[in-house]
């Protein structure tokens, strides 16, 4: 297998775009729906803190992993890992880290298109004002309804997924690319209305206290379980997608400072979104709520009975539907480039079958709401929680583990000897990333046996 100076799947001319399409990705669900809260319940600034401490030591020595991985090689995952597995000496079951790293992705995006079509269904709702001066009983029926209505579910669901679909079988360049350029911009803009209007309307001193008070009662292992998993998946890493993008990065281009400006960007527009929710869940004497009882039930009561809601509600919805959209083709393109460079199956072919492949996946999440409510895959959980804790806090972890020993210890590096902060990231590598992923995953596991 020769080393290619460029992709076959095209490239990114600039580095702007690579900073836009990863940003895209690294912005989603995540940011808007589980950060604050998570922050929120696990001691708020502590939480932050203990967050800000797992992006640093694990995310980002992880994050340049991955893009260091495909841009050497400019291939897919699988074949990525192969390469330099066989460049090192190493054994080829190497390339299974890639391959594993590309399922997940599939299955996150099986369960994520499921969320992204509820976001839609609201937007939809929230514009025809659904909402409108309705109690958190009304709407919790509204939610209950929607799950209980496969069809419904399974309308809005597959709308999303043909528009992921259609943008990764435009390309890297006028799929991704141009959505990167065109869905982050826009993203900022809608935020920036939110805040303003929360800070206008809502109680910001009730959210920033949520969120920013020190409370490290409320700190644990799980905790510390939590915001590694969060790390990952927030970042987008542990599925292949930052090896994919990492091919389409142009030669020149400082990759740390690149994975430093994605993970600053990601957590600031996670933090922001707090403070565009909160304000408005609180002035409404609403609690802050968990999963996705806080985006499903208390932003549209919060929404639905202030001034300009209905409005402001879909606005809300339509960022959680961009955000997704961005974030979803990162998880279908790692996928498409394999099966498209190792079986030689053109592009919108790859798309489509792999599009058909998570659609029926997806059908299991979505079930688990109603015909097959009752299957508890592990004690206490359906098809959908069960799926969401395998990748969050087994898949994403294991690939970033055996990644992150890969690259520390057993590829090649010294041709990057060079570069800058290349002792200091092969040193976090070895000695801080790889023994903090396995401690806190070994103690987690134990935990939940125990
Ligand atoms: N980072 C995204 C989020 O925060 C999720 C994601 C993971 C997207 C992996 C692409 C790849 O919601």
């Amino acid at each position: 297998m020769k080393r290619q100076a460029s992709s076959d799947q095209g490239m990114w001319r600039r580095q702007i775009t690579f900073l836009l399409a990863s940003s895209g990705s690294a912005i989603g669900l995540g940011n808007i729906w589980k950060f604050p809260y998570i922050a929120g319940e696990n001691g708020g600034g502590a939480f932050i803190l203990m967050y800000l401490l797992c992006i640093t030591l694990v995310g980002i020595p992880i994050y340049m992993a991955e893009t260091v991985v495909g841009h050497e090689t400019r291939r897919n995952p699988v074949t990525a890992m192969s390469i330099l597995a066989k460049q090192a000496g190493q054994s080829q079951r190497w390339r299974w880290v890639g391959g594993v790293a590309c399922l997940t992705g599939l299955i996150v995006l099986s369960y994520f298109t499921v969320v992204a079509g509820w976001g839609l269904h609201y937007l939809v709702n929230a514009f025809e004002g659904a909402f409108q001066n309705e109690g958190s009983y009304a709407v919790r029926g509204i939610f209950i309804d929607l799950l209980s209505d496969p069809v419904a579910m399974l309308r809005y669901q597959s709308l999303f997924l043909m528009t992921v679909m259609l943008v990764v079988g435009l390309g890297v360049r006028a799929g991704l690319g141009v959505a990167g350029h065109v869905m982050v911009p826009l993203m900022l803009l809608m935020l920036g209305l939110l805040i303003a209007y929360s800070h206008s309307l809502g109680d910001m001193s009730a959210a920033i206290d949520f969120m920013f008070s020190f409370d490290t009662d409320a700190l644990n292992w799980n905790s510390f379980l939590v915001a590694l998993g969060h790390a990952f998946f927030s970042l987008s890493i542990g599925m292949g997608a930052m090896m994919a993008y990492g091919a389409y990065m142009p030669k020149r281009t400082s990759i740390p400072s690149m994975v430093f400006a994605v993970a600053s960007i990601d957590l600031l527009f996670a933090m922001f979104a707090g403070l565009a929710i909160f304000p408005i869940v609180f002035a409404s004497g609403l609690a802050p709520g968990e999963g996705p009882g806080l985006m499903f039930v208390s932003l549209p009561v919060a929404f639905g009975n202030m001034l300009y809601g209905s409005f402001m509600g879909a606005l809300f919805f339509a960022l959680v539907v961009v955000a997704a959209l961005s974030s979803a083709v990162a998880l279908l393109e790692p996928a498409v480039a394999w099966l498209n460079e190792r079986r030689g199956i053109p592009r919108p072919i790859g798309v489509l079958l792999l599009g058909v492949l998570v659609w029926l996946l997806s059908l299991m999440s979505m079930f688990s709401f109603n015909a097959l409510q009752h299957v508890e895959v592990v004690s206490g959980l359906n098809i959908f929680e069960f799926l969401d804790g395998l990748s969050a806090n087994v898949l994403l972890p294991g690939v970033g583990f055996a990644l992150a020993v890969f690259v520390g210890w057993r590829m090649d590096v010294q041709k990057f000897s060079h570069r800058r902060f290349f002792s200091l990231w092969i040193w976090l590598l070895r000695y801080v990333t790889t023994p903090a992923v396995l401690v806190i995953f070994v103690t987690a596991l134990i935990q939940h046996v125990a």
